[in-house]
């Protein structure tokens, strides 16, 4: 076999990685049974894993090991007055066309992705009305009326919450600037044009950090944030070849924002942005201010000066990184008799099963259970002891299970069972007693 075969080759079509989702219950569409609906995803049980690995480790670096950090999980729904004062009810919107012939909507500045008319004899464009603004927040009303004063909206992103909460969690937490809070959480947005799969979503999850500071103090956060958060990013998994930032040009800072940078993952589709780190300066704070009539300043405890913090976030799409993880993950690798496997090479601390436990027999069920009730104190295990060994260790390198611990008739003579490594496929003999300790060593969250 030459070298170039035996190179696993990564995603390409993203045709594969939805097939393999969708089969293998990481993320399918939502309400699948009824057709779906668009722009929302269900995770099944090796997605949902994933999905709170990250979060889990997200929280962990951002929050759990900064004394300057406090985590808040708030409502979804905030007094309508927030979104005023947020700027979204006046400016988050994105510009639509409608197509009169076909009756579809299309966002003005992405047109190449339009496709052809379907409606129009003889002309494959579309007859397209000129563009008009679409506020792309969700509207629900709150109570028994379904009168204007009732209304209210989905929050579109996480970090209002935490505006409206900076002087009560402040003082609760006895926090001095610099400080910053931070939450994860579900957010609404009625994208004109969901699409590259969970890429962009009607409801989606962010995990915002807003890091209040002085104005002197301002670029040097911002740099230690961005420094911090591509860290993190390395962490998981992305290389220099698949990760890069891109700052934003002076005409594409969002209205709040002083500064920008994006982080962007090399999808098959192209560089996309699966975080951003803003410098909001003191937009927010000032307008909730002005808005609810409450002094969100600070007073310097020893120069005494008042003054209205600065604030930097960073701002990452929970499932944008999900999705960033299994392309990042997804590989085809050429195996010497001739045939190939599909493998999720996930980080084994983000992996959704960190270990299978794989009996050689179904008579061997007692040990097996045994080491399996074991192992699950510590982590998610999966039990298989259906088909042969070969489809057995295939289908976890599918799901992406680091480490099979298969159990055979030597088991009970030597005390030892088989530990397979996912990415070597190299296997060894491990006592048994020292298989929790084996692979809790292995699986842990990454230094
Ligand atoms: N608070 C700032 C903010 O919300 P944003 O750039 O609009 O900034 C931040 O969103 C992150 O949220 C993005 O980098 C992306 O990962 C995620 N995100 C935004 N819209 C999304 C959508 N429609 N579907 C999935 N993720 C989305």
């Amino acid at each position: 076999m030459s070298d170039e075969r035996a190179a696993p080759r990564r995603l390409e079509r993203m045709e594969d990685l939805v097939s393999l989702c969708a089969r293998r219950g990481f993320i399918f569409q939502s309400s699948e049974i009824y057709g779906g609906i668009n722009g929302f995803w269900d995770y099944g049980p090796l997605g949902t894993e994933l999905k709170n690995n990250l979060k889990a480790l997200w929280w962990q670096r951002v929050v759990r090991e900064r004394p300057d950090v406090e985590g808040i999980d708030s409502a979804i729904i905030a007094h309508p007055r927030t979104w005023e004062a947020s700027g979204h009810v006046e400016h988050f919107s994105d510009p639509m066309v409608d197509c009169r012939a076909c009756k579809k909507r299309f966002r003005a500045d992405q047109l190449a992705d339009a496709g052809k008319c379907s409606a129009r004899e003889g002309s494959s464009e579309h007859d397209l009305t000129e563009p008009r603004s679409f506020n792309l927040m969700l509207r629900t009303w709150i109570g028994a009326s379904e009168d204007a004063a009732a209304v209210a909206f989905l929050r579109a992103e996480t970090c209002q919450p935490i505006f409206n909460d900076f002087k009560r969690v402040r003082e609760a937490a006895r926090q001095k600037i610099p400080f910053g809070i931070a939450q994860i959480g579900k957010a609404f947005r009625n994208e004109i044009n969901p699409r590259n799969f969970t890429f962009r979503s009607r409801e989606f999850e962010q995990a915002e950090l807003e890091f209040f500071c002085h104005p002197s103090e301002r670029e040097r956060w911002f740099e230690h944030w961005l420094e911090q958060r591509l860290r993190f990013h390395r962490e998981i998994g992305f290389d220099d070849e698949h990760l890069r930032t891109r700052p934003h040009e002076a005409n594409e800072l969002a209205h709040y924002a002083r500064a920008a940078v994006d982080v962007e993952f090399l999808f098959p589709f192209g560089w996309q942005e699966i975080e951003g780190i803003h410098d909001r300066g003191d937009w927010d704070l000032s307008r909730h201010a002005e808005y609810s009539g409450k002094d969100l300043g600070v007073t310097d405890p020893e120069t005494k000066e008042h003054y209205v913090p600065m604030v930097i976030e960073t701002s990452v799409g929970i499932d944008r990184t999900c999705l960033a993880l299994l392309v990042n993950a997804w590989a085809e690798e050429a195996l010497e008799d001739g045939e190939s496997r599909i493998v999720m090479r996930f980080h084994p601390a983000l992996a959704p099963v960190k270990a299978a436990v794989l009996p050689l027999s179904k008579k061997l069920a007692e040990p097996a259970h045994a080491l399996e009730a074991e192992l699950r104190r510590y982590m998610n295990v999966f039990y298989d002891d259906a088909g042969n060994i070969g489809r057995r260790y295939r289908r976890q390198d599918e799901a992406g299970t680091p480490f099979c611990v298969t159990i055979d008739f030597e088991s009970a003579d030597d005390g030892k069972a088989t530990v397979r490594d996912r990415d070597s496929m190299s296997q060894q003999r491990v006592p048994l007693e020292g298989i929790a300790a084996f692979l809790r060593e292995r699986v842990g969250l990454a230094s």
